[in-house]
């Protein structure tokens, strides 16, 4: 079980980052250019190309070094397109749920709990699948995908908490 649990963390390591990065790097031009859609913005404020740049080159930076780090342990197994999928997905998965809570009338930066919370790993299993699916049933199995959906929102709980405490966000949430 608890093999599950590593493996599966380490394999998504990349799509963390890419979204983690997008928040620490963003800001800037909006993705959708301030433009609106029936009246409501196409993706909001919240979604801009400098998030979305430093979110992928930072994911796939961080895939090329932990493959360093498999490769020393014996595997071999990851390449250039599996990290560019894992990160960009990241990012498409929360463009794609931003452009969805426009749609339903929800403000930018207002919550849609859990959904904010995995938007990008939906993203993240969803292109690497349609663009790795070789590897992606190779290495995620259902187990893997069950345990990340439901550990990440606890996961985002705890580092928002410590966020707060260190005073690097308002609200502890
Ligand atoms: N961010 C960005 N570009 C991205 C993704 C995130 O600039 N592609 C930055 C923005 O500053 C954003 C912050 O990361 O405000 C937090 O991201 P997120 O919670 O996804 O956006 P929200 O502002 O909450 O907007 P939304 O309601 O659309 O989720
Ligand atoms: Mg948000």
């Amino acid at each position: 079980m608890i093999e599950i649990f590593v493996e599966a963390i380490w394999l998504i390591l990349p799509a963390y980052i890419a979204n983690s990065s997008a928040v620490l790097l963003g800001g800037g031009k909006p993705i959708d250019f301030g433009k609106k859609w029936r009246g409501k913005p196409i993706l909001g404020e919240g979604k801009t190309w400098r998030g979305l740049a430093g979110g992928i080159i930072c994911g796939v930076i961080s895939g090329i070094i932990l493959n360093k780090i498999w490769n020393l342990f014996g595997y071999g197994f990851s390449s250039f397109l599996i990290f560019l999928s894992l990160s960009f997905g990241a990012l498409l998965g929360d463009i794609a749920k931003s452009f969805f809570k426009r749609r339903i009338g929800i403000a930018r930066g207002k919550p849609l709990p859990v959904l904010d919370q995995i938007d990008f790993l939906i993203g993240a299993f969803f292109l690497t699948f349609i663009l790795n699916k070789d590897w992606f049933l190779a290495h995620f199995t259902l187990l893997h995908i069950l345990f990340l959906l439901f550990l990440t929102p606890f996961l985002h709980l705890v580092t928002n908490i410590i966020a707060y405490l260190l005073g690097l966000k308002d609200v502890p949430w």
